[in-house]
């Protein structure tokens, strides 16, 4: 249910994490938002914005009628089963209000495909049980209204406050070694960008699948030794895995739902943000 000026009313679904926490703080000055947490927080507990909320132990049902959303963002991890179940409640919801949808899905709904990058209407296959997972979500959403709901399909999301790169400057810090698979060709994003693609979804009351990814193909192995050279000049220890003989995709390009080009985003661009994002706070 809109408020009644007309504006969403959002409810995110993990919006102390990483994705979650950067979309609540683009949306909020501009829509009625709310979000939930999973570990007990200070912070989070004064908001009266936000609810606390185990996906294994608590029904969604009580915080949709709290929040009466008019878009639902699913941001969240946690049980797979648990969080299957939770998005049928929430496919339920979608059905019988004023609402929608919009769930982060993943490259790895495609992890099966490794000879090329894939496109939106592409068939999803995947070897791995996070795939499978994200399939399984993706299909029973699939059955909803089409104009009810967004899936967007992510690769890997890199930022200044990710736990990708704080688990680089970690294994820095360590003195470990940095697994990279030279073998793996993707493509990549930001949380900066993902938010405002999000944002510009939202107000043009789109629907379907998205392929949010940058708009240019990265070796693994190139662009993580490139990353950790803007984080530090010393000495790092790499260590090269290689899963097949031959080089695989795991890359989600647009071709049906593209956006506009000003809210594209290509693997520079992004070494660039965390380059002046170093030089500011070294
Ligand atoms: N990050 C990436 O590179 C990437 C790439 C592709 C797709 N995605 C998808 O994007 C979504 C968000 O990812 P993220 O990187 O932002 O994850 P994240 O930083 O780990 O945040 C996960 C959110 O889920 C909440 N949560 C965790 N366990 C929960 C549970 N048992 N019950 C209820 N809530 C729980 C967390 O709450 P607390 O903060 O309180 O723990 C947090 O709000 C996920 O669905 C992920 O599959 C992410």
């Amino acid at each position: 249910m809109m408020t009644p000026d007309h504006k969403h009313r959002i409810l995110i679904l993990g919006a102390s994490g990483f994705i979650g926490n950067a979309l609540y703080k683009e949306l909020c000055s501009y829509f009625s938002t709310f979000g939930t947490y999973h570990v007990t927080n200070p912070a989070f507990e004064l908001n009266k914005h936000f609810f606390q909320y185990r996906v294994e132990e608590d029904d969604i049902f009580e915080i949709l009628e709290a929040v009466k959303p008019s878009i639902i963002i699913s941001c969240l991890r946690g049980d797979f089963h648990a969080q299957v179940i939770a998005h049928r409640h929430m496919a339920e919801y979608v059905v019988a209000h004023d609402c929608k949808i919009l769930f982060l899905s993943s490259a790895n709904v495609f992890d099966a495909y490794s000879k090329f990058p894939s496109y939106e209407d592409d068939k999803t296959l995947s070897g791995s049980i996070y795939g499978h997972f994200k399939i399984k979500i993706e299909n029973m959403l699939m059955r909803l209204p089409k104009k009810k709901v967004v899936i967007v399909r992510l690769p890997m999301i890199f930022g200044t406050q990710s736990p990708r790169v704080k688990v680089l400057k970690q294994h820095i810090a360590d003195k470990t070694a940095i697994e990279v698979f030279p073998n793996l060709i993707m493509n990549v994003t930001t949380d900066f960008k993902l938010t405002q693609q999000i944002h510009y979804i939202i107000n043009r009351n789109k629907h379907g699948i998205f392929h949010l990814g940058s708009s240019d193909l990265v070796h693994h192995d190139d662009f993580i030794m490139e990353m950790v050279t803007l984080i530090t000049s010393e000495n790092v220890h790499f260590k090269q895995v290689y899963t097949t003989n031959e080089d695989r995709y795991l890359a989600v390009i647009p071709k049906l739902n593209p956006l506009p080009k000003h809210l594209q985003i290509c693997s520079t661009e992004l070494l660039e943000e965390l380059n002046n994002y170093m030089n500011y706070n070294p």
